[in-house]
């Protein structure tokens, strides 16, 4: 069975709700999943994990969330041999930016030693089309 860690950080509930329906769509392939907003999450969640995803809204002029997220997966850097090409999703909403802030996040999740396998940033909540499209990203997680 795999393993699958969903790490996110959400106020308003967008992201929330992205990292509920990729669970869903990662435990109809039988994947055992730990899905976490990162205040209660630790570096063992990562570790121990077949693969992983995490999930931010764009702040800030288009960061991602800078108080807990962004120093949670700094610490990551010094692991980046332990994540050996772990397959990674980055999920984001955002309001009012073009999704410009994904291809930095994805440069800085691969030199941590991911394997960024998909991605998707959806304006604030998801159509229908990007809800089926995250329930399959959580699938792929657990193939
Ligand atoms: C303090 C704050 C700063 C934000 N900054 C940006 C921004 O720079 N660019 C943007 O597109 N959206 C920005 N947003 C909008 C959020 O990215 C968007 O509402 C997101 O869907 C919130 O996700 P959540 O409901 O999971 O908290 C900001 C929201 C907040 C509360």
């Amino acid at each position: 069975m795999k393993k699958v860690s969903i790490i996110y950080w959400s106020c308003g509930g967008n992201i929330e709700a992205l990292a509920n329906t990729m669970a869903d769509g990662a435990r109809e392939q039988g994947a055992e999943v730990r899905i976490k907003h990162v205040a209660d999450a630790t570096i063992e969640d990562v570790l121990e994990a077949d693969s992983v995803a995490f999930g931010s809204p764009a702040v800030d002029a288009a960061k991602i969330e800078q108080l807990e997220m962004k120093p949670f997966l700094e610490q990551l850097k010094d692991y980046s041999k332990d994540n050996k090409k772990k397959n990674c999703i980055l999920f984001a909403t955002y309001g009012w930016i073009e999704d410009t802030f994904m291809k930095i996040w994805k440069d800085e999740m691969t030199s941590y030693g991911f394997n960024v396998m998909g991605d998707l940033a959806v304006k604030d909540s998801p159509t229908k089309k990007q809800t089926n499209l995250i329930k399959k990203l959580g699938k792929d997680l657990a193939n």
